[in-house]
């Protein structure tokens, strides 16, 4: 990596942690996400989730048909848990090279879960399999009970659930996430090179007054829900530790803006569209811009095995506003909006279009 005061270039990043959705918004997500990010984990959460392999398949080519021409683009593609499916599926899937991961979202924890797991001890079979042929098991880690408070969710989750099943499954890799709190820091931090944990860039720079800022805010909300600025200080500096356990994954989770906003908004941020630029400022604010790239390039493909991308991008230091909405193309005539992180913000960096050769 070389970086002056006005100039980054860093090996080409990948995101660890994407939601790209189907249909129409494809051209959009998939544009905003290759034009920096050689290679994405691709949440199963769809309105029907990936539960098969050939489902993974066709929404793969889905994807790829949306990538630009000239863009070089690779989705890794995640199975979603359900109490029903069969070890044989994820691991057929991994070994084809179809899976990269599986992912587990708590029944009810967030946007289309409601196919998730209730009862943990339901998928140990599962789990035991993806122990055994080195899979990694990517978490949602919050609790839905409803006697305990939204911002303790992660927490007690971690508690209640992730330590007694990592008990069970010592060999397991694991990716808590998105993480949000303190304690989740110091868990990952504190336990073994099998676990790792994805910091988005939203989590980095909002707390939970955000969400409240002058009335209800929600282009803030997204789950796990921001938390207390003490929280924050926690993952930005967990972030730029320069530890291999924390890696980038964005989390961008677009929502149409009419779904926000009505009386029980999506829970979502759409950050792809100046996610790297986003990491940035939060590294050199934090005196930490030697430290981006492996952040941003190299724990996450070392966590997962892969080679590190050859290319690599650059940043300049030059102030762009961001707008404020993106476009969604329904069909010749109708468009409609996403809100992207950081809207109507000047950004001090701006990335030079194109990874470089
Ligand atoms: O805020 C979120 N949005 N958190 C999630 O876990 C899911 C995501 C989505 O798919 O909308
Ligand atoms: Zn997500």
């Amino acid at each position: 990596m070389n970086h002056s005061p006005e100039r980054i270039t860093l090996r080409q990043p990948d995101d660890w942690h994407l939601h790209l959705r189907d249909g129409d918004m494809l051209n959009v997500t998939v544009m905003n996400t290759a034009r920096v990010f050689r290679r994405a984990v691709v949440m199963p959460n769809l309105t029907v989730p990936i539960t098969t392999v050939e489902a993974a398949v066709s929404y793969r080519k889905r994807i790829l048909d949306s990538t630009p021409v000239g863009m070089a683009f690779t989705p890794l593609m995640t199975a979603y848990i359900t109490s029903n499916l069969c070890p044989e599926v994820l691991e057929k899937g991994f070994r084809n090279g179809v899976f990269i991961a599986a992912k587990l979202y708590p029944a009810n924890s967030t946007t289309n879960s409601a196919q998730g797991v209730s009862d943990l001890r339901s998928i140990d079979s599962l789990l035991e399999t993806m122990e055994s042929i080195g899979m990694p098991l990517l978490i949602h880690g919050e609790v839905v009970d409803r006697d305990v408070d939204v911002f303790d969710r992660e927490v007690v989750f971690i508690e209640r659930h992730l330590v007694p099943l990592l008990v069970r499954f010592p060999r397991l890799k694991v990716v808590l996430e998105h993480i949000t709190t303190e304690q989740a820091v110091e868990f990952v931090d504190t336990s073994s090179s099998k676990i790792a944990a994805t910091i988005t860039p939203h989590h980095l720079h909002i707390n939970r007054n955000a969400m409240f800022d002058g009335g209800l805010r929600s282009d803030f909300f997204c789950l796990p829900v921001a938390k207390r600025e003490r929280h924050r200080l926690a993952l930005r500096k967990a972030a730029t530790s320069g530890k291999a356990c924390f890696f980038l994954g964005t989390d961008s989770a677009p929502h149409l803006r009419a779904f926000k906003e009505s009386s029980c908004g999506c829970a979502g941020i759409f950050n792809s569209p100046y996610a790297l630029e986003s990491y940035a400022e939060v590294f050199e604010q934090e005196g930490a811009l030697d430290r981006l790239e492996a952040f941003a390039s190299e724990y996450g493909p070392v966590f997962y095995g892969l080679p590190l991308n050859e290319q690599s991008v650059t940043l300049i230091k030059q102030n762009q506003v961001v707008p404020d909405f993106v476009e969604v193309l329904r069909n010749e005539q109708t468009s409609e909006k996403l809100v992207p992180f950081h809207a109507g913000e000047t950004l001090r960096w701006t990335l030079l279009m194109g990874p470089n050769k």
